[in-house]
């Protein structure tokens, strides 16, 4: 038997405890090409909270009284799969559970001499591959220019800043704690950050840090925020929809300002994107980070919960920005 952590119920607005049950559940027998893993480290990830609703997605909702899945590490306790043996540890969608049976497709055998296995979650995982491929293929920095992150201190923008960084450009980092503005300019060397919690004038503080306007805006947010940001695009703007963190608990559509005068007029571009449509890429952006971290050119910090039973409270965390870097839950 085994604890695991259900969806109780769909939240409606910003999730609670009450969404989530953990239940006792039998583990089931090892088959072919399955393997029983002990869970290492999980993440949690803003994403899954679209997966607590059942509005239509890019990705099925979960079901209610049916696991929780993220991402996550685990060990290898015994394997009935070829390519995995005892002990490896492994990457890969697991439910939320301390010990699972899982097909062995799909898992990554992860090295903990390359890198913390933490990593694979974060810099190295989907949201370094995220910032990687938004900022560069979307956004194309070049040298000189202003590259504007929102949610600049989550696991995804403190890598866009810094890549950013590396390619020469001056880059504004938006968050919304003293602590992360701290952080991301006086040890990520951004040029400039904003407390959007504290400062009750965005579009002023920005244009006064951003003095050449805007040319590259990769948006982590949307909502009130993104408004600001885009009303100081330069010509040839391009503006990364990677996230909507700030929409994600809505009850009701918000409307914001028609922004398509605004992209006409600097003909900008504006595009969405989900890192999965680059999987075929991931090997190139693993190399291309993993030289940029062993070469400390991109330094990177989690924010760790201890204990299975912190899942759900680190996951609303997420939207309490209560997190610098990337969060993640270590069983330990
Ligand atoms: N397109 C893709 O494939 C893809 C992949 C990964 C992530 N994403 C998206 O990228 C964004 C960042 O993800 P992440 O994993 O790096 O998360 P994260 O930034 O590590 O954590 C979320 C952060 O969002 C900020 N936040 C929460 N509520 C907010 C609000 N109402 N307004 C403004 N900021 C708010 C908080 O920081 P503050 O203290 O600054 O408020 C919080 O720490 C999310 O929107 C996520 O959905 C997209």
């Amino acid at each position: 038997m085994t604890q695991q952590i259900v969806l109780k119920s769909r939240p409606l607005g910003i999730p609670s405890l009450q969404n989530f049950e953990t239940i006792t559940v039998e583990i089931p027998k090892l088959t072919q090409g399955k393997v029983l893993l002990m869970a290492h480290t999980f993440s949690v990830d803003p994403y899954m909270r679209g997966r607590m609703s059942d509005a239509k997605s890019y990705i099925a909702p979960f079901a209610i009284g049916e696991p929780i899945m993220g991402g996550g590490v685990a060990q290898v306790v015994e394997s009935n799969a070829d390519g995995f043996k005892a002990g490896d540890f492994v990457l890969g969608m697991v439910p939320w559970q301390e010990e699972m049976v899982v097909d062995a497709t799909g898992l990554q055998v992860v090295d903990e001499k390359i890198a913390p296995l933490s990593y694979y979650l974060g810099i190295l995982g989907m949201p370094g591959l995220t910032a990687y491929f938004g900022l560069l293929d979307i956004g194309k920095p070049q040298k000189g220019e202003t590259v504007v992150v929102s949610g600049a201190a989550g696991a995804v923008g403190i890598v866009v800043g810094q890549i950013a960084k590396i390619h020469g450009c001056r880059v504004v980092g938006i968050a919304g704690d003293q602590s992360k503005v701290d952080y991301l300019m006086n040890d990520l060397g951004f040029d400039a950050a904003i407390n959007y919690k504290t400062e009750n004038n965005i579009a002023g503080a920005l244009a006064a840090v951003c003095p050449d306007g805007v040319d590259v805006y990769f948006d982590n947010v949307g909502g009130e925020i993104s408004d600001a940001v885009i009303s100081q695009i330069n010509k040839g703007a391009r503006i990364i929809i990677c996230g909507q963190i700030s929409l994600y608990n809505a009850t009701s559509q918000p409307v914001g300002p028609r922004i398509q005068p605004t992209i006409l007029k600097r003909s900008a571009l504006m595009q969405g994107f989900i890192v999965s449509n680059y999987a075929s890429r991931f090997p190139e952006g693993f190399k291309a980070l993993a030289e940029w971290v062993g070469s400390g050119q991109l330094k990177y910090t989690n924010t760790t919960y201890h204990g299975f039973e912190k899942l759900p409270e680190a996951f609303i965390a997420l939207f309490e920005g209560k997190n610098l870097g990337k969060l993640i839950v270590e069983m330990k």
